[in-house]
Order: C-alpha cells, then sequence, then structure tokens
C-alpha cells in the first residue's frame, strides 16, 4: 500500500493518529491500532524492568530521525510508537503550555484536568441557570449576558476536553463516551437559543456577551457561538418578517450577479439568479434546522491547537496546524460523537472561503475528487441548507458554513486581545472585508455579507 511505503519508517506519521486513520481504510486501522497497543504494553513492561535514568538515556540515543514540524494539539514528538500514551499525558498537561503561546488562556486546563461526568455535571447546573433565567422576569440583560457567555465556556470547552480524548477511542467507544455529553450540549443550545431569540434582551445583547469575551480562543469560540446564532436568528427575522429575499431580487442583477457568474461560468447569464444561489430559493429557517446549525457553531474550532496563532501574519502562525483543526474538528464531531452529521460539515467547512487558494477544508478536496471521477457534471447552485445536495456535489457551499465564516473573519480581525497586533475598528473590518473577501476576491458570500453588516448596524454597534 502506497502511503505504508511512504511511512512506514516515520515515527511522528505513525503518531499522528488523526492523519494515518484518515488513510487506511477500518479494518487496517484497527489492526494498526491493536499493534500500537502490543507496542505500548511491551514498553511498559520494559519501562517497569528497568531505571528511570536507563529508560531516559535510552530513549534520547534513538531519537535520530530528521526533525519534524510539530503540531502541539496532536504531535506527541518524534518518538517511537510505544510512547504515545506517555507523551499525550504530558502534551495535555501544563508543560506544553507553558512553552508557548498558549491562545487558550489559562482557562483551559480547568476542564481537561476534569472527569468526565464531572463535565457532564458542570453542563448540566450551567443550562439550568440558563433556564432559570429565561423563566424570571426580574432578569437584566448584563446577568443574562453573564450566564451565557459561561456557560458557552463550560460547553465548548468541555466539548473540547472530552472530544481530544475520544478520538483516541475506537468510534463505537467514542460515541458511547461523549453521549452524555451531546445529550446535555443539545439542551445548552436550546436554553441558549430561547433566551437569545427573547424580544426581550434582544436589542443589546449581541454586544454585551461580546465584550464580556474577550480575548484566546475560548473566548473566540464563545463571542463566535453566541454573536453566530444571533445573526442566524437575524436572518430568519428578515426572511420571515421583512420580505428580504424579494429585495434582494430586485437589485440582484445590479448587485450580485457578476460575483455569481464567476463562480457559475458554465451557465447561461440568464439562468444566474436567487434561485441559483440559494438551492430552493432563499428560506427560512426551521427549528430543528437552528439547533443543529447553533451546535456547528459551537463546536466549530475544537479541533484547534493551544499554542499557536490563527491569523496569517501573526508570529506563531503555522499554515499546516491551522488547516489541520477544520479536519480533527470534523472527525472528531462526525466520527466520536452522536452529534448531527450538519454540525460535523459545519465543523469541517467553515474556511472554504468558495475554494479561494486562501481557504481550507475538506469539502474541495471531496469536490476536486468527484469532478475528476465525473468530469460532466456541474455544480448549478452556490448553496443549500441542507446537507444533500452538498454530498451530491451539486452546490458550491453549505449555508450555515458561509454564515459563520463571516462571524468568524469578522470576530478574528476585531479580537481585542491578539499577541502580535492590535484589533480593526469594527467599522474597519466590515470595510476590509467586503474589500478583500468580496470585491478582489470571491472568498466571502456578498449576500449574506450585506445582511451582517446591516445585523451589525442595527443589533450590535453602539448608536
Ligand atoms: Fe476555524
Ligand atoms: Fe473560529
Amino acid at each position: 500500500m502506497q502511503v505504508r511505503a511512504l511511512y512506514q519508517n516515520n515515527r511522528a506519521f505513525w503518531n499522528h493518529q488523526e492523519q494515518w486513520e484518515y488513510y487506511l481504510d477500518r479494518t487496517l486501522a484497527e489492526s494498526v491500532h491493536e499493534r500500537l497497543q502490543t507496542l505500548r504494553e511491551e514498553a511498559a513492561a520494559r519501562a517497569a524492568s528497568r531505571p528511570a535514568d536507563a529508560a531516559e538515556s535510552a530513549e534520547s540515543e534513538q531519537s535520530g530521525d530528521p526533525p519534524v514540524k510539530k503540531d502541539p494539539e496532536t504531535d506527541t514528538g518524534d518518538k517511537s510508537g510505544e510512547d504515545v500514551e506517555e507523551l499525550a499525558e504530558v502534551r495535555d498537561g501544563s508543560p506544553t503550555a507553558a512553552e508557548g503561546p498558549n491562545n487558550f488562556g489559562d482557562t483551559y486546563g480547568k476542564y481537561k484536568k476534569l472527569e468526565q461526568d464531572e463535565r457532564v455535571g458542570l453542563l448540566k447546573r450551567t443550562t439550568e441557570r440558563l433556564n432559570e433565567l429565561a423563566l424570571r422576569d426580574d432578569t437584566d440583560q448584563e446577568e443574562v449576558a453573564s450566564a451565557l457567555v459561561e456557560a458557552t465556556q463550560d460547553a465548548t470547552m468541555a466539548n473540547r476536553a472530552m472530544l481530544l480524548e475520544a478520538l483516541r477511542l475506537g468510534n463505537d467507544q467514542a460515541k458511547a463516551y461523549t453521549q452524555q455529553m451531546v445529550i446535555e450540549t443539545h439542551k445548552m443550545v436550546k436554553s441558549t437559543i430561547r433566551l437569545v431569540d427573547s424580544e426581550v434582551y434582544n436589542d443589546e445583547l449581541v454586544r454585551a456577551v461580546v465584550e464580556k469575551s474577550n480575548g484566546t480562543v475560548v473566548q473566540h469560540m464563545t463571542r463566535v457561538f453566541l454573536s453566530g446564532l444571533e445573526f442566524l436568528l437575524h436572518y430568519n427575522r428578515e426572511v420571515m418578517t421583512r420580505g428580504i429575499a424579494n429585495r434582494i431580487r430586485v437589485r440582484f442583477a445590479r448587485d450580485y450577479k457578476d460575483f455569481y457568474r464567476t463562480l457559475l461560468p458554465h451557465l447561461h447569464e440568464d439562468y444566474v439568479s436567487l434561485e441559483h444561489v440559494f438551492l430552493g430559493g432563499m428560506k427560512a429557517l426551521n427549528e430543528v434546522e437552528i439547533n443543529k446549525f447553533a451546535t456547528g457553531f459551537l463546536v466549530h474550532d475544537v479541533g484547534k491547537a493551544e499554542d499557536i496563532e490563527y491569523h496569517e501574519g501573526d508570529a506563531g502562525y503555522d499554515r499546516e496546524t491551522v488547516e489541520r483543526h477544520v479536519k480533527i474538528g470534523y472527525r472528531a464531531v462526525m466520527e466520536k460523537t452522536s452529534y448531527p452529521r450538519e454540525a460535523a460539515l459545519i465543523t469541517g467547512y467553515h474556511h472554504e472561503y468558495y475554494g479561494h487558494p486562501a481557504g481550507y477544508g475538506y469539502f474541495r478536496e471531496f469536490l476536486d475528487a468527484y469532478k475528476e471521477a465525473n468530469p460532466a457534471a456541474t455544480q448549478d447552485y452556490i448553496m443549500s441548507y441542507t446537507m444533500e445536495p452538498l454530498i451530491d456535489y451539486q452546490v458550491l457551499a453549505y449555508f450555515p458554513a458561509k454564515m459563520l465564516e463571516i462571524v468568524d473573519v469578522f470576530d478574528s480581525l476585531t479580537d481585542p486581545n491578539r499577541r502580535y497586533r492590535s484589533p480593526l475598528s469594527p467599522e474597519d473590518a466590515i470595510a476590509m472585508i467586503r474589500q478583500q473577501f468580496v470585491v478582489e476576491n470571491r472568498k466571502i458570500d456578498p449576500i449574506l455579507f450585506n445582511l451582517f453588516e446591516e445585523f451589525y448596524e442595527t443589533k450590535w454597534s453602539r448608536r
């Protein structure tokens, strides 16, 4: 087998479980798992029968492989396979975090240390608090915003700690391990939607939650979940009550047609209409869809590494590791949990940028392979609300992932706690995204971006 010939002597590769599992079929992956297990047991037996310092020196002697680029999240070091378990323990502990910048801040360690049932208990309590707030009529917005931020942080971090553990288990075992947390996370997401959708708090809530969660990836995930959810709900209100689809249709030829024609060059220009942008027509989301999409927003960055930067130009930026976060996240959510498949697709497809080279993710790889196998097939639509057209390659993108992409980029640019550069003001960030992501490149969707700008101005900015 090709991959085996290429990598069989490369210890770093075999220590990347998520890498080799990706290339191997299930039976082969299981046999590798078994072999690694045997090696670990043999190593443990050897270690038990010799003094600690002798073991250390033996280990340092054998590390003659050329240095490889390390992924702090998954790379267990340039060591032999038998050390996987042990090194993972070191990697997950504070020493690694102390070596480099830790973009999760100090908060994450607390969730890593908890047992799984303690994490479930924590999430239960935090959701109960949201439910209590929803019932009370004497709450103020500050209190609600604080509770939302804390609950989101608990949910994102407990999920991340759990999913990284689950990646080390077989799929069935992992699903059993993660099941309770999946159930509690669903409840948390529903309770959050109920509070965020409440008209009582609506006008100032986005700004309040964003202001309460500044700095680090923990806060990025918190802000993106809450503001992304607000954006979804805003989209829905616009479609249902303000007839936005008709307004866009009126100005489609003038404002949007050129953009989409470059993405659908095989279509006659008369066919490039709003109905070809949103497969099935621009529509409101139902409650089930909102729940699933919000869950995807919540877990979208669980695959992120702790100690590198995620914005190009930052000192610790390493594109290879950055790209890997969507794949790790996708695999974790898709294979190791019973979260809806929609959530996994959002996790795996949230940096696609309509196939622009600056983007990355699974979909472009799947689409390229499909095009090669089916040269006559075409994608006649821009995006879909459901997964099936995406899986059948009728569309170029997935609606919730395009919504998330906007919130995600906006948050990265305006994040006040970046270590290596100062944040842009929201207005500058919006101007920059428009220029660089919509006008000069075809990365972000222009209809959804205009809607985002309007959402920012009406719900978020200090007026
Ligand atoms: Fe991401
Ligand atoms: Fe993100």
